[in-house]
């Protein structure tokens, strides 16, 4: 059984995350999303549309997703990694290089960006409709 874990706000859910997700989940068995929560948020001075409960909720219905838990702080990765057993951690371009510190515990893994959308230009698109 092979445990993907990934990160991320997915605020207003859509069609780049579920291609992420559905990736993620095709790399291994057992899919893990750690969710933003509100507080870890506002650390990122980002204000999701949906609060966290809903969020997770949202998740929990992909079916690509096994399990949904919060995301709290920066420092959580490799105490997440070891109590998740994850094989592979996974996140989006973006982030490339960013999490490679954590290739002693798991592989990681960076996806391609979906292009021309994120939760920010859909709420900027809906905004000045
Ligand atoms: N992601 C992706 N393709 C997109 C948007 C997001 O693959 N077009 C991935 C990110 O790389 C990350 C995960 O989805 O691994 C969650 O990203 P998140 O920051 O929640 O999504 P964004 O749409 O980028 O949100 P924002 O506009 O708030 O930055």
């Amino acid at each position: 059984m092979k445990r993907v874990i990934t990160y991320g706000t997915f605020d207003v859910l859509h069609y780049g995350h579920i291609n992420l997700l559905k990736r993620a989940k095709a790399l291994g068995d057992y899919l893990i999303v750690a969710c933003s929560s509100d507080e870890f948020n506002k650390m990122k001075h980002k204000e999701s549309f949906y609060t966290f409960e809903q969020r997770k909720m949202i998740l929990e219905s992909v079916r690509y997703v096994d399990l949904v838990i919060p995301e709290s702080s920066w420092e959580q990765k490799r105490e997440d990694v070891i109590k998740y057993n994850a094989d592979i951690f996974v996140m989006g371009s973006d982030w490339t290089g960013k999490f490679d510190f954590l290739s002693d515990l798991c592989e990681v893994v960076y996806l391609p960006r979906t292009p021309d959308i994120s939760s920010t230009k859909v709420k900027n698109m809906l905004n000045t409709k």
